[in-house]
């Protein structure tokens, strides 16, 4: 595990924010098994022994745990040095020797040579600040053909109203940044970053996006 100090004032206010949630939300049950089950299905079935997978907002680390047996390596990646030190602990209790983890945010995180498999963003996309630079960040760190996939709370569809919410919520510490776009807005922004989208879900037809796109070969 290794630490970096999270860069940009916003990335240093998300870390502050997950950490101090980091314990509680390790503990909190996912708020419907059978759609997280299916999401890691749909995932596996793009995955391969060969792969090295990078997870940028891992969290408590349950996806990178759970996709670790199906690949070469898993590699989380969390602005909350407290998240990924639970991460860390988990995966160590549950024998996993191919997941690593680092404290870092996305802004900060190295785009590489453009030589990923693939990269997971699972409910993170959303509490970017330039959430479309990250996209486009993500889009560089994937070589030609490699895979995004993403979990994202598109909440100009069903909530537009939160965005009016979010800077109290955020200035009284209740709510982490979070930005409104709508799904429309996300695919776009894949398209525009060389990605065809393969498959999408939106469970419940609620907020939750969830996205596999291809990085298109050059
Ligand atoms: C809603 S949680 C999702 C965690 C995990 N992916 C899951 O699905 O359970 C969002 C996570 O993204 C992390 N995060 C927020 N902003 C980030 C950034 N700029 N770079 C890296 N991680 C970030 C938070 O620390 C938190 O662990």
């Amino acid at each position: 595990m290794t630490y970096a100090p999270a860069a940009s004032a916003a990335a240093r206010e998300s870390a502050r924010f997950w950490d101090r949630i980091a314990d509680r939300y390790s503990r909190k049950p996912v708020p419907d098994e059978a759609i997280y089950q299916r999401k890691l299905a749909i995932t596996r079935d793009y995955l391969s022994p060969d792969m090295d997978v990078l997870e940028i907002g891992c969290g408590t680390g349950s996806t990178a745990i759970a996709h670790a047996p199906h690949v070469r390596h898993v590699h989380g990646v969390d602005v909350s040095p407290r998240m990924v030190q639970i991460a860390d602990a988990k995966a160590r209790a549950a024998g996993i020797a191919n997941a690593s983890f680092e404290a870092a945010s996305l802004d900060q995180f190295p785009a590489g040579d453009g030589s990923r498999d693939a990269v997971l963003a699972l409910s993170l996309l959303h509490l970017i600040d330039d959430w479309q630079g990250a996209v486009a960040k993500i889009a560089a760190m994937l070589k030609p053909g490699g895979l995004f996939v993403s979990n994202t709370g598109c909440l100009a569809d069903r909530m537009a109203w939160f965005k009016l919410v979010v800077p109290i919520g955020r200035l009284v510490g209740l709510m982490p940044l979070i930005r409104v776009f709508s799904q429309r807005d996300l695919e776009r922004c894949l398209v525009a970053n060389g990605f065809d989208i393969e498959y999408r879900w939106r469970p419940d037809d609620g907020t939750a996006v969830f996205l596999v796109a291809r990085k298109r070969a050059a």
